[in-house]
């Protein structure tokens, strides 16, 4: 969904990322993005498959970074910020300088194309600052979400990924319905808390994929980091863009919500229903990610106005809201980035844990004997 036509490998692969990269021109793939969204699949790779437990799978992954010549044990560090594109969000692609694409089929632990022929890609490129300074960027561009199998642990191994290459903050991106009135269609909301109302959780432990002693009792408390947030109202200002905060409820899907269901919402204190994004939030917390979320909204929720809602209606809101998304993005991200290398280096450097929450075991080898559970 959202897919920008962009050329993957287009510009000189790699030039940015580091020298003599291999340029990776990936098939067209199909995993959706959020919000009414389209099939995908999640799981194990094509060369690695679903049999094969996850710490291999992303050991896999990491290797096919370091063959493109990024993270660990290669010459330029993973990006330190990655984005997951939500409907509308992909606009972002375009604009990544010397982007270099690797197909998520290529990532054995990132989630496998579902039907549609839309990117399932990641792409890492540069994004130039208003003050001229060009920043890393790693953009996921398509996700899988929990309503297309029922599996809410879809994107564990690519969050998981990400968090071994070194990202320090990831970026939630998803296209929502507003449950108020005076947050109408083509604004954006900044996520300050969730509801997990579908009560799934990707915390669910698989021994062959879990390391030993992975903490899974995770809090969720400020898991939308507050000081990202202060940064995402300073450049919705900068951008001249209202962006109101609010609480997301995640809602399965893929069907919308019922009037009753989207009245329930209001009641609980929801500002905005989606159908991705939660999971996300929870599998970076556990891996120690900082974690921001942006909605666009594309409609009210379903009995607030006339409006037929469906998956077309859901695209084409979004396409008309990319625009706005698009310059809250140019001005946030390079301050994200400048916020996680600073962060970093008070860290002691790169390999020194991540985020607000205190490092993390690695999650791609066994750590320590379990904790007792409460
Ligand atoms: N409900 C759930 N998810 C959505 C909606 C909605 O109204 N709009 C976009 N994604």
């Amino acid at each position: 969904m959202t897919d920008d036509g962009a050329q993957p490998g287009a510009g000189r692969p790699g030039a940015a990322l580091g020298p003599d990269r291999p340029s990776v021109v990936a098939s067209p793939r199909a995993v959706g993005a959020d919000g009414g969204g389209e099939d995908a699949g999640g799981g194990a790779g094509d060369a690695c498959g679903e049999a094969v437990p996850l710490p291999r799978r992303i050991d896999a992954s990491l290797a096919r970074l370091r063959a493109a010549g990024v993270g660990p044990g290669a010459a330029t560090p993973f990006p330190a910020v990655a984005v997951v594109a939500g409907s509308g969000w992909d606009a972002l692609a375009p604009l990544l300088e010397d982007p270099q694409d690797i197909a998520y089929a290529e990532l054995p632990a990132f989630p496998r194309p579902g039907v549609h022929g839309h990117a399932a890609l990641l792409r890492l490129g540069r994004l130039t600052a208003a003050d001229g300074t060009a920043v890393p960027l790693a953009l996921l561009r398509g996700r899988a979400h929990a309503y297309e199998h029922g599996d809410a642990a879809a994107m564990k191994g690519a969050i998981r990924t990400l968090a071994a290459a070194g990202c320090r903050t990831l970026v939630l991106t998803n296209a929502a319905g507003s449950l108020d009135p005076a947050l109408p269609p083509g604004r954006l909301m900044l996520l300050a808390d969730h509801l997990n109302l579908v009560q799934r959780t990707p915390l669910h432990v698989v021994p062959a994929d879990d390391p030993p002693g992975l903490d899974r009792f995770v809090s969720l408390v400020d898991a939308y980091d507050p000081a990202l947030r202060a940064l995402a109202r300073a450049a919705a200002a900068e951008a001249g863009l209202p962006l109101r905060e609010g609480v997301y409820a995640w809602m399965l899907g893929p069907q919308f919500e019922t009037p009753a269901e989207i009245r329930m919402l209001q009641r609980l204190g929801a500002d905005a229903v989606g159908m991705s994004t939660v999971p996300e939030t929870i599998l970076a917390r556990q891996a120690g990610l900082r974690v921001l979320g942006l909605s666009m909204i594309t409609n009210l929720g379903a009995g607030l106005d006339d409006q037929a809602l469906s998956h077309a209606h859901t695209l084409a809101q979004a396409q008309a809201g990319a625009a706005d998304a698009l310059r809250l993005l140019r001005a946030l991200l390079p301050r994200l980035v400048v916020e996680a290398q600073a962060q970093a280096q008070g860290a002691g450097g790169p390999e020194a844990g991540c985020g607000s929450r205190p490092p993390q075991p690695p999650l791609a080898q066994p750590v320590r004997d379990p904790a007792p559970e409460p």
